[in-house]
């Protein structure tokens, strides 16, 4: 499905919410929005429990980590905080994901500025030697969705098709890719990732709670795990 392009596709739109988030984090303490609720938070976190459970070889990288609440949650749920990076474009969500980092006393979590559809994402201390193209688990919530909403460029591209094909390059043979989408189905999110060219097949789904409308039932956000081959 193509959106109309939003603001919530422009680097400016997450850079004003980061800088607000940062500002009420220094002045009260507040951490900011959870994306998709708690629910989501834990879903995630049960899957990854499931399917990569902790140890000190796994490598996980959160693609747009914003103020970090997922890879938190990894912490809280057992996993070495070595093992854990998140990128965002904005600057601020990454000032604000290691300032909060800090007050939990998580720092070991790499949290780095990075455009994911133009850079390279950092690799961990841990993978010295490793190229960039080596992670276990690459994660998305939210992030997808807000590409989706981002402007062609002049040849007529959307930004968000080159996503799939980067994401899967990144991850190992056998490594998994875990996104949330309140934009997307199911079946539209297997249909752009499990594709010859990405060499991912789809593995799994989480299953939220359902919603009826008009006749129809489905969930507000669909989670759907991906492997590579
Ligand atoms: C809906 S928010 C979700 C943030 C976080 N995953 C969460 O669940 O709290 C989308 C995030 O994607 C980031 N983002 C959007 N486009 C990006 C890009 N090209 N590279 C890196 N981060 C991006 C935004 O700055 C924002 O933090």
């Amino acid at each position: 499905m193509a959106f109309q392009p939003s603001r919530l596709g422009t680097k400016e739109h997450w850079d004003k919410v980061y800088e607000e988030e940062l500002a009420n984090f220094r002045e009260i303490g507040d951490e900011g929005e959870i994306w998709f609720g708690e629910e989501s938070v834990d879903k995630m976190v049960e899957w990854t429990e499931e399917n990569t459970p902790p140890s000190d070889e796994l490598s996980v990288l959160e693609i747009g980590s914003g103020n970090g609440t997922l890879l938190f949650a990894l912490v809280e749920a057992g996993y070495s905080r070595k093992c854990l990076s998140g990128i965002d474009y904005s600057p601020d969500a990454v000032s604000l994901s290691r300032a909060i980092a800090s007050s939990r006393e998580m720092q070991d979590i790499q949290f780095n500025v990075c455009d994911f559809l133009t850079e390279e994402p950092p690799v961990l201390p841990k993978m010295t030697g490793d190229t960039s193209n080596n992670w276990d688990l690459l994660l998305d919530k939210g992030t997808y969705d807000a590409i989706a909403l981002g402007e062609k460029d002049d040849g007529g591209n959307t930004p968000v098709s080159r996503y799939p094909t980067r994401a899967a390059r990144l991850i190992k043979p056998g490594g998994y890719f875990l996104i949330t989408s309140c934009n997307f189905t199911e079946d539209e999110l297997k249909e752009v990732f499990d594709t010859s060219e990405t060499g991912l097949r789809y593995h799994s789904r989480i299953q939220h709670p359902t919603f009826s409308f008009g006749g129809k039932s489905g969930s507000i956000v669909s989670s759907v795990a991906f492997r590579k081959l």
